[in-house]
């Protein structure tokens, strides 16, 4: 057996279809790892260790070396800009992050945005060549509009409830997003092997890149 492979994983929704994709791929993860509060979790059989972070931590984690390797959505990884390898598409937790708006607004002068994701929607609206004013959310980004702290709000989205819900509209989408596996530098020519034979049984059972692609 090689060296523990220390994974970072991201807790919440993106968790469970990590998980299966592993567990699709032969690598064995005990079921009661995926309701556990325990944020360092061993598994021998697997020869890995589970670091559960908060999803927008895994590149940070990841680029320190106190993980080898994480799986993070491209969102994240677009608005956290670390130095990390990005080693493959796993084509899961598809979604997209769109530009929304109320059904009624209008260009105007003096324009706010509300996101979690204030780097990409800045860097969005300037190749754009609009001017905004950019307001850091951490969540119920939808509220914005709906109370008038922001004109529009650049947010993800994945089936379109939270939108319908509250009466919101999707005005562009900026790109698609999927869950991508990373590897810190140093990591992956240390333990290249571990690295390599986990990408191969993982690329066996991704979802194919046309049905990854959104
Ligand atoms: C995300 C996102 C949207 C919603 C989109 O929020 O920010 O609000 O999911 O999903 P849908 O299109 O399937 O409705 P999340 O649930 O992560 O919670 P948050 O409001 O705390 O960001």
């Amino acid at each position: 057996m090689g060296e523990v492979l220390k994974v970072a994983m991201p807790k919440g929704r993106i968790y469970k279809k990590a998980a299966e994709l592993f567990r699709e791929a032969g690598i064995f993860i005990p079921d009661d790892v995926d309701d556990s509060r325990k944020l360092v979790i061993p598994i021998p059989e697997a020869n890995m260790e589970f670091i559960m972070a908060k999803p927008v931590d895994v590149p940070t984690y990841v680029e320190y070396g106190v993980a080898d390797i994480g799986i993070v959505g491209k969102d994240v990884l677009l608005e956290e800009n670390r130095d990390v390898y990005e080693l493959l598409d796993l084509g899961i937790a598809r979604c997209r992050m769109s530009v929304i708006a109320l059904p009624d607004w209008k260009p105007g002068i003096h324009l706010r945005v509300a996101t979690k994701y204030p780097n990409v929607a800045a860097r969005y609206f300037r190749e754009q060549g609009e001017q905004v004013e950019v307001i850091k959310l951490n969540g119920s980004i939808e509220l914005a509009p709906l109370i008038g702290l922001a004109d529009r709000i650049v947010d993800m989205v994945e089936t379109g409830q939270t939108l319908k819900d509250n009466g919101l509209v999707e005005r562009e989408s900026i790109f698609g997003i999927t869950s991508r596996l990373i590897a810190n530098r140093v990591s992956y020519r240390m333990k290249n092997d571990e690295i390599q034979q986990l990408c191969d049984r993982l690329e066996k059972v991704m979802p194919s890149p046309s049905a990854a692609r959104s």
